[in-house]
């Protein structure tokens, strides 16, 4: 089977659970574990930030980071395909009294100027008062898509000037930085609050860290406990995240070119399903047109490639450490070749 449904699918290499293994480790909730804490100090100091906390999950991370941003009752403002309004299962709602406030985007791109004319910091006594500004980087329903960077600096300094904080759901932020170039401190400077994952792309098997000031941090803790999330001995965990961080981040340009030549293979034989240019990261989202999703992936796994049917019309595949640049180009032939005959 080549596995495209997600990076999440990613299994620890015998390197990484060999380091996982050696980890010395201590009880996290007491603060006395050593790996869990050089992970969080680490993963702070790429992002240009004074304190981490390191998460089960990224939905976990991005609902505690969010939490500290915007009060129940208050909104956060964010695009109509972002991860926190389609995939968290509204615990920011759920959980935490929040509502969301969503703008259309094309492939989840930001346009800062739709979120001025959105947003409504000091609403009064009638209407929502917006309290933070949530983006996602890449963008994961939108295609594995990159914010621009003037975007998100506009989106910024828009928070800034008008009293909202920011939150950003980099849970692929590396993706971004590894085909951008961009430092991750520039755009860890940019957000209040910052979420970034190990256990996509980067081939960790589990975990997350949230990003922020010291002070927020802690209260991040304590919300975390709160919700049943405080753990122990987790330094098993943060030692595959550390191992990740150190080994796999420059490899995602492999995922990258794997991704294109995975469309490039799709395109030779269905050439309206996608257009390899528009390919930016290590995400394809392939329109099958007037032909049902479902059925397409059904039989492209009877043949051995395994993707996500995401909508109707909609299929998303994902490249990854655990396929190679032929798998996905075997893959694609593959697709292209279910799409081209429609079925
Ligand atoms: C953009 C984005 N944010 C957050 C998450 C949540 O991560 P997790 O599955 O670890 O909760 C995902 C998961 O796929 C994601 O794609």
């Amino acid at each position: 089977m080549i596995d495209l449904r997600s990076d999440t699918v990613t299994k620890p290499t015998e390197a990484m659970r060999a380091a996982m293994a050696e980890a010395p480790v201590g009880d996290d909730v007491y603060g006395e574990d050593p790996t869990v804490q050089a992970l969080e100090q680490q993963v702070a100091m790429l992002l240009g930030h004074e304190a981490g906390l390191f998460c089960a999950s990224g939905s976990l991370a991005n609902v505690l980071g969010v939490r500290l941003l915007v009060e129940p009752g208050q909104e956060v403002v964010c695009d109509v395909t972002a991860h926190i309004a389609r995939a968290e299962m509204g615990a920011h709602a759920a959980l935490h009294g929040l509502t969301m406030r969503t703008f259309p985007s094309v492939r989840g791109r930001l346009d800062a100027a739709q979120v001025a004319a959105i947003v409504a910091p000091d609403a009064g006594p009638y209407l929502v008062s917006t309290a933070a500004v949530a983006m996602e980087n890449t963008h994961n329903f939108g295609g594995g898509t990159i914010q621009p960077y003037d975007e998100l600096v506009a989106v910024a300094e828009l928070c800034r000037g008008s009293g909202m904080s920011y939150h950003l759901d980099g849970a692929r932020l590396w993706n971004a930085h590894v085909a951008t170039g961009i430092d991750l401190l520039d755009y860890g400077r940019l957000f209040d609050t910052v979420s970034v994952c190990f256990s996509k792309g980067l081939g960790a098997p589990v975990g997350s860290v949230l990003v922020s000031s010291a002070d927020n941090i802690a209260r991040a803790r304590v919300w975390r406990k709160r919700l049943g999330a405080g753990w122990r001995q987790a330094g098993i965990l943060a030692a595959g995240a550390a191992y990740a961080l150190d080994h796999n981040v420059a490899r995602l340009a492999d995922d990258h070119a794997s991704a294109k030549g995975f469309a490039a293979a799709v395109a030779d034989k269905a050439p309206a399903a996608v257009d390899p240019t528009s390919v930016e990261t290590n995400i394809v989202v392939l329109d099958t047109a007037d032909v049902a999703a479902g059925p397409i992936a059904a039989e492209a796994a009877v043949r051995g490639v395994l993707v996500s049917a995401l909508g109707a019309h909609m299929i998303r595949a994902v490249t990854h450490l655990g396929v190679s640049a032929e798998q996905c180009h075997d893959a694609g032939e593959i697709l292209g070749g279910l799409l081209a005959d429609g079925r």
